[in-house]
């Protein structure tokens, strides 16, 4: 793990010790695989259900396609969680908004029941209607997305009224854990920067206090421009893949990062009740080197090695299982052989090596995941 995310982490394991420890120990065997065993790797330490494509906004930064067609039904993803008990990872209900899946609040029930570590990353915007349920489902996290005050955020997920009602569910949450004396599920707000917020950031900490959060993540932006998406065309020639999803990501960040620096510097120099983390925890070097230089991190000799496809995978709506969010390429279907036995067949291990070979893609630069591990 690099030195400046270990701060973060150390927080995190005050909060969740026990769930800490078993992250501290998978994270430890992905990294030894990574250096040893030629594009195997154990069981990820985490795995990312994508409940759905579908989304109840649209915004402005987020670059997801809204594809249609049928989603994993209730026992086909009954029946994934089964097979992944078996190793124990932390499970990430992603989408599109997931809490459109009908059988979301059963799902979240479900993986409690298995006793594993579940967090949900959602636009909130069912949170007030399904309150008492989030928080008698056992859910450990509750990530939201907020991205700056009723003004700011309604603007940048283009729907009026959006901020009062994601409050008004948080504030739910807040009154039912207190009155069940119940710590879970623990609520992170997530903002995403954008060019929209960068300049107020600062708004967040009373949002937070308001909200009851338990820690407030500013979370840079991933983006690409169009050249460097270009050059990722080669790789997917020899990966047999496309890097269309990546498409609503090429765009200009229109973001100054000595404004960002210097808003980041005074808010981290600050403490207050909850945790603030900046993600990925980028020095001042860095973060100009980010939002400047159109290649970032997957630019030549000197590029970072992405570890996520050891440490980390997604399963889709359609039952792909795949390394990375916005690339095609599948280990295979979840509906036709389980997560057990598509992890380290010849595509896994195909994909990992050639992975590794290159350090990154050439998509990957502003990719927030290669700067994780
Ligand atoms: C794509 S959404 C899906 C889950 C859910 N609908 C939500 O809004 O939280 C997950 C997170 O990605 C963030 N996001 C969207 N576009 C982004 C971008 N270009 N860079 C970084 N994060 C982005 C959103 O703000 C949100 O926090």
């Amino acid at each position: 793990m690099p030195l400046r995310n270990a701060g973060r982490f150390f927080r995190k394991s005050l909060r969740q010790p026990l769930y800490a420890a078993r992250v501290l120990a998978k994270r430890g065997r992905s990294y030894i695989d990574y250096a040893i065993r030629d594009g195997k790797s154990a069981y990820p330490e985490s795995v990312t259900l994508f409940l759905t494509h579908r989304c109840n906004l649209r915004c402005r930064m987020c670059g997801q396609a809204h594809y249609t067609g049928p989603e994993l039904s209730m026992d086909n993803l009954k029946a994934i969680v089964d097979d992944l008990s078996s190793f124990h990872p932390n499970i990430t209900l992603f989408g599109g908004e997931p809490m459109l899946h009908e059988g979301c609040m059963e799902l979240i029930k479900y993986i409690k029941g298995k006793g594993i570590h579940c967090l949900m990353i959602t636009n909130a915007l069912l949170v007030e209607d399904r309150a008492k349920d989030i928080v008698e489902s056992g859910l450990d996290e509750l990530n939201v997305s907020l991205d700056g005050d009723a003004g700011i955020h309604d603007v940048i997920r283009g729907m009026p009224g959006a901020f009062n009602k994601i409050m008004a569910g948080l504030k739910k949450i807040k009154a039912i854990k207190s009155e069940t004396k119940s710590s879970k599920p623990l609520v992170n707000l997530q903002c995403t920067i954008t060019k929209y917020n960068y300049k107020n950031l600062e708004s967040l900490l009373r949002v937070a206090s308001e909200a009851g959060a338990n820690s407030l993540t500013f979370h840079n932006l991933i983006f690409l421009d169009r050249e460097t998406l270009a050059r990722q065309k080669d790789c997917d020639k020899v990966l047999g893949c496309s890097s269309d999803d990546w498409e609503g990501f090429a765009f200009e960040p229109e973001i100054d990062p000595q404004v960002l620096h210097e808003k980041i510097e005074k808010i981290l120099s600050d403490s207050y009740p909850f945790a603030v983390d900046l993600y990925p925890n980028f020095s001042r070097r860095e973060l100009i080197g980010y939002y400047a230089n159109p290649e970032a991190g997957s630019g030549g000799p000197s590029s970072k090695a992405c570890l996520s496809p050891w440490i980390a995978a997604y399963i889709f709506p359609d039952g792909e299982v795949k390394p990375c969010l916005n690339f095609s390429y599948t280990f295979g279907n979840i509906m036709k052989e389980r997560f057990t036995e598509l992890w380290n067949n010849d595509k896994a291990v195909r994909f990992r090596s050639f992975l590794k070979k290159r350090k990154a893609f050439p998509a990957c630069c502003h990719c927030t995941e290669l700067f994780r591990y």
